[in-house]
This record gives structure tokens, C-alpha cells and sequence, in this order.
């Protein structure tokens, strides 16, 4: 497989607002460690990953009096594969379609297969098994990978929080996790067309169906959760104590 190459987008530009902790939850920190840096951890680890570009608001990267140089430097020395860093736009939509761009203009000399993985950095727990599930079936197979679990709830409709009496069936019903992955030209072209089409969406699979582009789902894991509110955050302090996301 000398002929591939495995990009990590590690998405860290948003604002947290529903973390209500004042800055950007990516910086917040678990064991002394912020959830950007122990997302770092995860795919700095990994075999599987070649390079990574982690995108980041240039006010997040600038804590003291430190110079962008400076922090930049001590997160590529931490991190060897850490190509660089990519400022984020205004969704999460144009924070990964810059990070595509800089793997773009990275891998600009390569001839081979460019796979491009696309993870929110507030999945910080993602397990090594997800990122080798992903990337060895974006291998075998020519089609996007999405890693996702099955729903265990009961799923009902609600409206104006009055139960209508529809359930919803379970058997086919899965929750989308990251990462989210392709070759890096068909991720161009479902972002291009996004745009000319001004279709804006949550996740980055979503613009490859558009396209008709084939994904295919591969097991998650439970671990693998988006840390987004203050609940979510108190929950994996305690369990970081534990080994729960030690695999
Ligand atoms: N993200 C990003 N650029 C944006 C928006 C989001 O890189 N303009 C990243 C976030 O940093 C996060 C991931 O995309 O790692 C998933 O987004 P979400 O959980 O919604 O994070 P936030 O947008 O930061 O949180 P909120 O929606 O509560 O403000
Ligand atoms: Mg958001």
C-alpha cells in the first residue's frame, strides 16, 4: 500500500457555545491535557495516519503572550506528524474545505491515492480500532467510510413537547460519528458542488451523497463521543479517571 497516502483534518475552529465555558471547548482541558492535544494524541499514534493539518481560530492558538510562530512550533515539535496548522472559517463546512485545501497544496506532488480522514476534534476519545476500521475500508474499497453506531433508544417525534404517536423504527437508525473519510479529489469535487449549490450541512458525508457518491458505514464505538456540552464534558472527566477510554 506504498502508494497511498492517509491525511487527518482534526476540525477544532468552532466556539463551543453549547459547552457555555467562556472559549472554545477544544481548549478545555482533561488531565492536563486539552481535548485539541489529546485528539492529537489519537492520530499521532496511529499507524494509520501519515499527516496530519489541524484546524484551528487563530484567537484559540494565541493564549498569553506567546507568538503564533512560538505555539505553532510547540504543537509541530509535540506532534511530528502535524503538518501544520489551518486557520477555520466561518462553519464547520469552511473549516474542513481549508483543511482540504492545505492537503491539497501538501500532497501537490504526490502521485498516488490521497485519503483524506475528516474528524471533530471534540471526539477527542476516538479509539485507534475507529481510525483502523476507516481507513482499511477507504482502501479496499472505492467509496467514502463513515463511522457510526446503531441507536439503543426508543426514538419518538415530539412536537411542542407533546408526544405524537409516531415511533420511529430503531433497526435502521444510526448515529453518525467521525471520521468521515474519502479520497481527497472526491472530497474536492462534493465541496465544489456544495458550494456552486449553496448547501450547507452538518457533516461532510452529507455533501457526498449529494454528489452520489457511495459511503459506507463502518462500526464506531460509544467512546467515540463529540464532547459538546458542560454534561458531556463532566461525564468524561470521570471516566478518564477510569480506563474506559483506554483501549
Ligand atoms: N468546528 C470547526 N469550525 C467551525 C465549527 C465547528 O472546526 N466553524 C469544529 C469544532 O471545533 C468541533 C467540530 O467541528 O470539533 C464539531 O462541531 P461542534 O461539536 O458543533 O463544535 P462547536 O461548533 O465548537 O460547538 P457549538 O456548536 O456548541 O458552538
Ligand atoms: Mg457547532
Amino acid at each position: 500500500m506504498s502508494d497511498v497516502l492517509t491525511y487527518a483534518i482534526i476540525l477544532a475552529a468552532g466556539r463551543g457555545e453549547r459547552m457555555l465555558a467562556n472559549k472554545n471547548k477544544m481548549l478545555l482541558e482533561i488531565g492536563g491535557n486539552s481535548l485539541l492535544e489529546l485528539c492529537l494524541t489519537r492520530f499521532q499514534e496511529n499507524e494509520c495516519i501519515d499527516h496530519i493539518f489541524a484546524v484551528v481560530a487563530s484567537e484559540d492558538i494565541l493564549p498569553d503572550n506567546q507568538s503564533e510562530i512560538e505555539q505553532k512550533d510547540k504543537l509541530e515539535e509535540k506532534y511530528p506528524k502535524l503538518a501544520s496548522l489551518v486557520a477555520g472559517g466561518k462553519t464547520r463546512q469552511d473549516s474542513v474545505y481549508n483543511g482540504l485545501e492545505a492537503v491539497k497544496k501538501h500532497a501537490a506532488d504526490y502521485c498516488g491515492r490521497v485519503l483524506v480522514l475528516i474528524h471533530d476534534g471534540a471526539r477527542c476519545f476516538v479509539p485507534s480500532a475507529v481510525l483502523e476500521s476507516v481507513t482499511d475500508a477507504l482502501k479496499t474499497e472505492r467509496c467514502a467510510v463513515v463511522a457510526a453506531v446503531p441507536v439503543t433508544d426508543t426514538i419518538r417525534q415530539i412536537s411542542d413537547c407533546r408526544l405524537e404517536d409516531l415511533q420511529v423504527p430503531r433497526e435502521h437508525l444510526w448515529q453518525m460519528q467521525t471520521p468521515q473519510a474519502a479520497d481527497l479529489d472526491i472530497l474536492l469535487h462534493a465541496f465544489a458542488h456544495a458550494d456552486q449549490e449553496g448547501f450547507l450541512a452538518t457533516d461532510d458525508i452529507a455533501l457526498l451523497l449529494r454528489i452520489g457518491y457511495p459511503v459506507r458505514v463502518v462500526r464506531g464505538d460509544r467512546r467515540n463521543i463529540k464532547l459538546t456540552t458542560p454534561d458531556d464534558f463532566e461525564m468524561a472527566r470521570l471516566l478518564y479517571e477510569t480506563e474506559y477510554f483506554k483501549e
